[in-house]
């Protein structure tokens, strides 16, 4: 091994190195983190920035939560991996706890969102072949255009985005998409009786913060009920208080029949990821027909155990619900000073504003370069729309912060 990779490199040699040894599957901001703590970021030259993306809703309890981490260590030390070719003395009590916490008769542990979207899937098949009586092959999984899930081949398949999907066809069969927020056409996909599941994000996030209207995840409850179709909520980025509740779906009461956590789930620490059903769906998958070797280890059990009893001690949710108003207040106000910023959205601390230009322009990403320069991180999505997601432990004094650092950025934003 070469030395010199242990020293304290500069943000420049560290971006230099992954541009000749990485792939280039990612065009990250040129900003290199070397430490975390809370909301707040440092990079390798000791500057700090307030962190608005907590990649990507991971990190709802702040980076490096002491009592995550305390969990993390304590474990860590002790037993980390049996794969599930055992049993182990960690995992039954982390089941009891999630399945109790989110109110379903199992969970079935995996490691990252995609994971947990492939592992939904799987289920929806196999339920809609043992308990509906679809003919062989023939299941169908409905998506929402706008969908973002990960990016295997099952994922990629039901995206309606070239970026994730040209160049790497043949796709899966057996998915159809229909348009986001729109009950009528659910209505009527949902007629078919080989349709075994609709998942959908209860808000969008990949796509740009889309918020659907108010009654439509209730809607979609009730016509997946109607037709003996599964409901599927892709909670990944909207779970773990990020929209002011534990669930974006509780704002309706539309419990889903197969509910995906991920990110957030751990605090950022580690991949963890869970699936949530009942008997009825969950015991149609077998010993042998579905897992992974890191799946359910006692390391994920333990940080994941400790990330959402954060989250509750700190009532995180109803921080996000709060300062989430107080954001869009704030944004609502650039509004009317300045043509740049069209549009305010967002639920809880899952925002986003949209760019008065085209997506192709590069407008919201030099802004994101502005608000580098002025100590805060954010990503557009989508070319013209910026995301602000920062950690869940953000006080006022820190909003108020990180509000009046957006709005002089982009009041003296020159394209
Ligand atoms: C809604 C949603 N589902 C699934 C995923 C995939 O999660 P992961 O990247 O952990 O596989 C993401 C990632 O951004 C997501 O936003």
């Amino acid at each position: 091994m070469n030395s010199n990779l242990n020293k304290t490199i500069s943000s420049e040699e560290a971006i230099q190195l992954e541009d000749k040894y990485g792939a280039h599957n990612y065009h990250p901001l040129p900003v290199v983190l070397s430490k975390g703590e809370g909301i707040y970021l440092w990079d390798c030259e000791g500057k700090r920035y307030f962190d608005f993306l907590s990649a990507y809703s991971a990190v709802n309890q702040g980076h490096c939560h002491p009592k995550i981490i305390k969990a993390l260590n304590d474990q860590a030390s002790v037993l980390t991996l049996t794969s599930r070719a055992f049993h182990n003395n960690i995992l039954g009590e982390y089941e009891k706890f999630i399945t109790d916490l989110f109110g379903y008769e199992k969970v079935l542990p995996m490691n990252t969102g995609v994971e947990g979207g492939e592992t939904a899937n799987k289920l929806a098949r196999k339920w809609g072949y043992l308990k509906k009586g679809i003919p062989e092959n023939q299941a169908k999984i409905i998506f929402a255009k706008g969908n973002f899930w990960g990016r295997t081949l099952a994922a990629i398949s039901s995206s309606d985005d070239p970026v994730s999907f040209k160049g790497f066809g043949p796709y899966m069969p057996g998915y159809e998409l229909i348009p986001y927020n729109d009950l009528e056409t659910l209505e009527t996909t949902l007629k078919d009786p080989n349709v075994a599941a609709f998942m959908v994000e209860p808000i969008q996030g990949e796509a740009g913060v889309v918020v659907p209207d108010e009654g439509y995840l209730k809607g979609v409850r009730d016509l997946c009920t109607k037709y003996n179709v599964l409901f599927i909520a892709d909670e990944v980025q909207t779970g773990i208080a990020r929209t002011g509740k534990m669930l974006a779906t509780d704002y309706e009461d539309a419990r889903p029949d197969i509910l995906i956590l991920g990110k957030a789930i751990s605090g950022g620490v580690f991949p963890v990821s869970a699936v949530l059903a009942d008997d009825d769906v969950m015991l149609c998958i077998q010993p042998g027909e579905h897992g992974s070797t890191f799946g359910g280890n006692p390391l994920a059990c333990v940080v994941a155990k400790k990330a959402l009893e954060v989250v509750i001690e700190e009532d995180l949710a109803n921080n996000a619900n709060v300062l989430g108003e107080r954001f869009r207040n704030g944004m609502n106000s650039l509004i009317s000073k300045t043509d740049l910023v069209e549009k305010v959205r967002g639920k809880g601390l899952l925002n986003a504003i949209i760019i008065n230009d085209s997506p192709e322009s590069t407008t919201a990403y030099d802004i994101c370069l502005a608000l580098r320069d002025n100590g805060l991180l954010a990503k557009p999505t989508h070319g013209n729309i910026i995301r602000f997601a920062p950690p869940l432990v953000i006080n006022e004094d820190q909003m108020d912060e990180c509000i009046s650092i957006i709005e002089s950025t982009i009041l003296n934003f020159k394209k």
